[in-house]
């Protein structure tokens, strides 16, 4: 049986940081607020010349340099963005040219925070079927772009960064030692999509537009959400919370993380917490808490890693893989 395993990891984040002091001067907040609601204390914002791309670029030269191969090695760029550079082309060629790649084939996915788990699930798909050898799937975003700097409900949330990893095509026994992603379940209702969307776009607006969130709304749907697809993910695995090695969640507040976890029987230290440090990055969250994780030697080679994330659609989703 064909397994996509992750063969490199990498992340970008700007240099500019934005601690929750210095938000205390922009609207009316305070760093205990922030911290006790979200666990967010700092966030990176993108810098002039920074782009979705340019943030890309880097987490994905990164991966590829772990991977020990170059983008001749790619058939295909998958970048899950909600903040593309522009409304076409899409970010992902924007990625392959910079990458100096003229071959194979580069698109955007777009479910918002939950875009790097359809990433991962597209490419996954794409290799077991035999249409893609090697993917580079990247979560690439520059929300403060789209932020309301007046509305202190959301600007306090969001941040910019980039992740990426390569997928490449391995034969597996089709069990569960298998290295690589072992199964993927997504879901999308768009009876939700007024409680977190952007309010402007090319065919209504012809706007860029802002973020606005209904934050309780989301919250109150997000734990029963990310549990259902976990759940989903055990099922079709007879893999258990006891079994899980890493649980490395979709980083949008620290309180969802924590009840999922609690929810779920996860232990705490099995946990990868990042969202105290870059804040909500949406579709770039859970390659940059990967990468950290992995970098730092806590993911290793055989490790049993559980992905999850719920945004705005909603959508939301859980990938099972074995490091
Ligand atoms: O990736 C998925 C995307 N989003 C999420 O996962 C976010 C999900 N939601 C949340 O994380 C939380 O709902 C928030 C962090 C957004 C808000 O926390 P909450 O505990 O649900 O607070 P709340 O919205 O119920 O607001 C409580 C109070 C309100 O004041 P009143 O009406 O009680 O007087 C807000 O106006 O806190 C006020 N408030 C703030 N105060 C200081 C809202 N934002 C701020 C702020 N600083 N930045």
């Amino acid at each position: 049986m064909i397994r996509s395993v992750v063969r490199g990891f990498g992340a970008h984040l700007p240099d500019r940081i934005m601690k929750n002091s210095d938000l205390e001067g922009v609207v009316e907040t305070s760093d205990e607020w922030i911290v006790q609601r979200t666990g967010i204390r700092q966030r990176h914002i993108a810098g002039e010349g920074e782009t979705t791309a340019s943030l890309g670029e880097m987490a994905a030269r990164q991966a590829l340099e772990r991977a020990n191969m170059t983008p001749a090695d790619i058939d295909l760029i998958i970048c899950a963005t909600s903040t593309p550079d522009n409304t076409f082309p899409a970010t992902a060629v924007n990625i392959q040219n910079r990458l100096g790649m003229h071959h194979g084939a580069a698109f955007d996915l777009q479910a918002v925070c939950s875009g790097f788990i359809f990433a991962v699930t597209t490419a996954d798909s794409y290799i077991k079927s035999g249409l893609a050898k090697r993917v580079l799937v990247i979560g690439a975003e520059t929300f403060s772009r789209i932020l309301d700097w007046n509305d202190r409900t959301t600007c306090v949330l969001f941040g910019d960064g980039a992740g990426a990893i390569v997928l490449e095509a391995a034969e597996g026994e089709g069990t569960t030692a298998d290295r690589g992603v072992l199964t993927a379940h997504l879901r999308s209702d768009g009876a939700h999509r007024d409680k977190l969307y952007v309010d402007g776009g090319p065919s209504t607006t012809g706007t860029v537009g802002h973020l606005r969130m209904q934050g309780r709304e989301v919250f109150k749907h997000a734990v029963g959400m990310i549990t259902d697809v976990i759940e989903a993910a055990y099922a079709a695995t007879g893999i258990g919370s006891e079994d899980i090695d890493w649980f490395v969640p979709h980083q949008a507040n620290r309180r969802i993380i924590d009840a999922s976890a609690r929810k779920l029987g996860i232990d705490d230290s099995k946990v990868v917490v990042t969202v105290d440090h870059h804040g909500n990055t949406s579709a770039a969250s859970i390659p940059l808490a990967l990468a950290e994780a992995a970098s730092d030697g806590r993911i290793k080679q055989g490790d049993l890693v559980l992905l999850e994330a719920m945004g705005g659609g909603f959508t939301w989703g859980s990938v099972l893989l074995r490091w």
